[in-house]
C-alpha cells in the first residue's frame, strides 16, 4: 500500500511503501537506522541485517544523505518514537542518489544556511517553522469565514501609499508612477462598505532599511476592515482571532513546537481578553523603569516595546497614540484632539508589534482636512473621500504581520526563519 508518514498510522502492522528523503542515517554492523522524511513527517525506519541479507543491507548503509527512495517496509507502533512509529524496512529503492549535500548534521552559520535556503527548508526545524505558518494561515481563514467576514484581494500594484511615502518600492506603470502595495488598507475600506466584513490576505512590501529580527521587506499581512465597527469592538476582535491562532497552533502542531522546543505554557496563557494600556500610562511605565529620555510624542523603539510587553504574561494593546505619530485615516479621540483611536497589539517575548489598527475618519470634512495636511494629492484620494460621501459609517480595521505571529508562536528568533524565501535589506537569492 502506497502511503505518507502522516497516514502510516492507518496501516499498523501492515507492509507499506513511502516516497521519502533520507535525512540522516546511523548504523551499526547489525542493525541500520534512516531518518526518513516525506514532507508530511518525519519516520525512523529500521533496517536490520538478518531480516534483509548482506546486499540489502549494505545498499542500506552507503545510502547518501537527501537521495529519494521508496521505502517498503511495515509499520510498527512505538511510544518512543516522536511520531508514535516507526518502519521495518523490508526494501529501499533509491529513486535519485544525491552527492555531496551541502548541509550536513553539522552546525553552519546563519548565512550559510541562508544562501541555501532552497534545501535549508527540508531540515527539521525549518519543516516545523513552515507547519506552523501553515496552521496559521489555515486557523486565519477559519476564523474570518466562522465570523462572517469575506475574503477581497486589493490590488497589489497601487497608485497610492497609505502608511506614508518614504518606505515604498517605486515601479512604472507604462507611463505612470506605481507603487508596490505596502497596505491594502483602503481598498479594504471601500470592500468593507460593500461586504460589510472583509479581510485580504496578500504581500506587502516595505523598502525599510531596517536590519533587525522582525523587519522584512516583503512579507504577508492579514487586514481585516469591518463596517459599523468601532475601536472597543475591533479591539475585541483583535484579541479573539490572535487567541484562536494560538490555541489552533496548540492543538494542531503538537509535533512541530515539540521539534522547535516551544514554552507552549507561554502559549497557553494567549487567551482573550488581552491588557490595555494607553500610550500615555506607557510614558508613565517606561519613565518609572529608568527609560528617561523618551518624552511625550516619541515614537516607541523595540526596547520600550519589550519592556512594557515584559510587563504582562499575554500580548498587550497600547492605545492612543498621540495624532502627531500616525497616518492620515486615523479617527481621533472625541475627547482629545491630540490622540487618535488606535492599537498596536505587542506580543510577550520580545517579538514586538504584532497587529496596528485603528478606527477610521468617516467625516469627510476632517478626512479632506487631513489629506492636506500630510501633503498628499486631493485627487489621488478621491475615490477614497468618496466611502465618506455616499452613506459613511463608523468603521475600524487593523492589519496582522504573518511572519511575526509565526516567530513568535513558533519561538524561532528571527523573522528571516519564518516565510520560505525571506526579501531581506541585503538578501534577494536565492
Ligand atoms: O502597523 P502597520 O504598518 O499597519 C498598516 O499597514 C495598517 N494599514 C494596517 C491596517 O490597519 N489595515 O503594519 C501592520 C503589521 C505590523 O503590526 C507588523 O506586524 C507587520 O504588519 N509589519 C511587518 N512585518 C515584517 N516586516 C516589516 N517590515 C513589517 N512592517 C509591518
Ligand atoms: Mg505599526
Amino acid at each position: 500500500m502506497k502511503t505518507t508518514i502522516a497516514k502510516v498510522g492507518n496501516y499498523v502492522e501492515q507492509e507499506v511503501t513511502i516516497g521519502a528523503w533520507l535525512a540522516n542515517k546511523r548504523s551499526s554492523g547489525k542493525i541500520a537506522f534512516l531518518q526518513l522524511r516525506d514532507g508530511t513527517g518525519f519516520i525512523q525506519g529500521v533496517v536490520v541485517k538478518a531480516e534483509v541479507g548482506e546486499e540489502a543491507f549494505q545498499a542500506a548503509k552507503n545510502l547518501t544523505q537527501e537521495s529519494s527512495l521508496y521505502v517498503t517496509g511495515t509499520v510498527r507502533a512505538d511510544d518512543r518514537a516522536p511520531s508514535g512509529y516507526e518502519l521495518t524496512v523490508t526494501k529501499v529503492e533509491v529513486i535519485h542518489e544525491a552527492t555531496d549535500y551541502p548541509i550536513t548534521p553539522k552546525e553552519h552559520g546563519t548565512e550559510f544556511l541562508m544562501d541555501h535556503r532552497h534545501l535549508w527548508l527540508r531540515s527539521k526545524r525549518q519543516h516545523a517553522v513552515m507547519k506552523v505558518r501553515n496552521e496559521i494561515i489555515r486557523a486565519t481563514y477559519e476564523f474570518f469565514n466562522q465570523n462572517d467576514f469575506a475574503k477581497v484581494d486589493p490590488p497589489i500594484l497601487t497608485g497610492s501609499a497609505p502608511e506614508g511615502t518614504t518606505e515604498l518600492f517605486a515601479t512604472k506603470y507604462f507611463d505612470e508612477d506605481a507603487y508596490l502595495s505596502q497596505s491594502g488598507q483602503l481598498y479594504m475600506e471601500a470592500a468593507a462598505m460593500a461586504l460589510g466584513r472583509v479581510f485580504s490576505f496578500g504581500p506587502t512590501f516595505r523598502a525599510e532599511k531596517s536590519k533587525t529580527r522582525r523587519h522584512l521587506i516583503e512579507f504577508w499581512m492579514i487586514e481585516p476592515e469591518m463596517a459599523f465597527v468601532e475601536f472597543d469592538e475591533s479591539l475585541e476582535i483583535q484579541e479573539q482571532y490572535v487567541s484562536y491562532l494560538a490555541k489552533s497552533v496548540l492543538e494542531n502542531c503538537q509535533l512541530e513546537l515539540k521539534t522547535l522546543g516551544r514554552d507552549t505554557e507561554k502559549l497557553e496563557k494567549v487567551q482573550a481578553p488581552f491588557p490595555r494600556i494607553s500610550y500615555d500610562d506607557a510614558i508613565t511605565f517606561l519613565h518609572e523603569k529608568g527609560f528617561d529620555d523618551i518624552k511625550w510624542g516619541d515614537d516607541f523603539g523595540a526596547p520600550h516595546e519589550t519592556a512594557i510587553a515584559e510587563h504582562y504574561d499575554k500580548p498587550v494593546f497600547i492605545t492612543h497614540y498621540p495624532t502627531s505619530l500616525k497616518p492620515f485615516y486615523m479617527q481621533p479621540d472625541a475627547n482629545r484632539e491630540d490622540v487618535v483611536l488606535c492599537a498596536d497589539l505587542i506580543a510577550p517575548e520580545g517579538y514586538g508589534e504584532i497587529i496596528g489598527g485603528s478606527e477610521r475618519i468617516h467625516s469627510y470634512e476632517l478626512l479632506e482636512q487631513r489629506i492636506n495636511e500630510h501633503n498628499l494629492s486631493l485627487d489621488t484620494y478621491q475615490w477614497y473621500l468618496d466611502l465618506r460621501k455616499y452613506g459613511s459609517v463608523p468603521h475600524s480595521g487593523f492589519g496582522l504581520g504573518l511572519e511575526r505571529t509565526v516567530a513568535w508562536l513558533s519561538g524561532v528568533e528571527h523573522v528571516r526563519e519564518s516565510i520560505p524565501f525571506p526579501r531581506l535589506l541585503n538578501r534577494l537569492y536565492p
